[in-house]
């Protein structure tokens, strides 16, 4: 099944396309903190927290996970971000739960654009920024296992 593709008028009239599955993640995004309370709570009981920010754009990701026998049981994000790196840590979230740390590892900001049915060249790196945070999470669980 070939996906719809949006057209959305982009600096200087140039024209950039996004897939259904950018435009659901992006206006319903997974994962993500449904109050104050939540976010607090996670704060205190996650059992990795990673963050980075992104030279490129001055964006800024922090990634939680809740870890049970190697492997990732639960997560929640936040982003000062665009529309692609919100489908993209979305999707993420998606992708993670349920896996071991080493297979989370292994997920490249290449199988994120996949999964999403494709993003414009020029917001690729925004699918990076996801990608980066949970492994930040991951090292910091691991830091705290030492
Ligand atoms: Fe900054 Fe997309 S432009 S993450």
């Amino acid at each position: 099944m070939t996906e719809k593709k949006y057209e959305v008028i982009g600096y200087k009239g140039r024209c950039w396309l996004y897939s259904d599955k950018v435009k659901k993640h992006f206006l319903k995004p997974r994962n993500v903190f449904q109050s104050d309370q939540e976010e607090n709570d996670w704060e205190k009981t996650a059992d990795g927290i990673g963050e980075v920010g992104s030279p490129a754009c001055g964006d800024v990701m922090r990634f939680y996970i809740k870890i049970k026998d190697d492997k990732i049981t639960a997560c929640r994000w936040k982003t000062f971000g665009c529309a692609s790196a919100l489908a993209s840590t979305s999707v993420l979230s998606e992708m993670v739960v349920g896996k071991t740390l080493e297979e989370a590892k292994k997920i490249k900001p290449q199988d994120i654009v996949k999964e999403l049915g494709g993003l414009p060249p020029r917001k690729v790196h925004c699918s990076v920024l996801g990608d980066q945070a949970l492994r930040k999470a991951i090292e910091d669980y691991e830091g705290k296992q030492k």
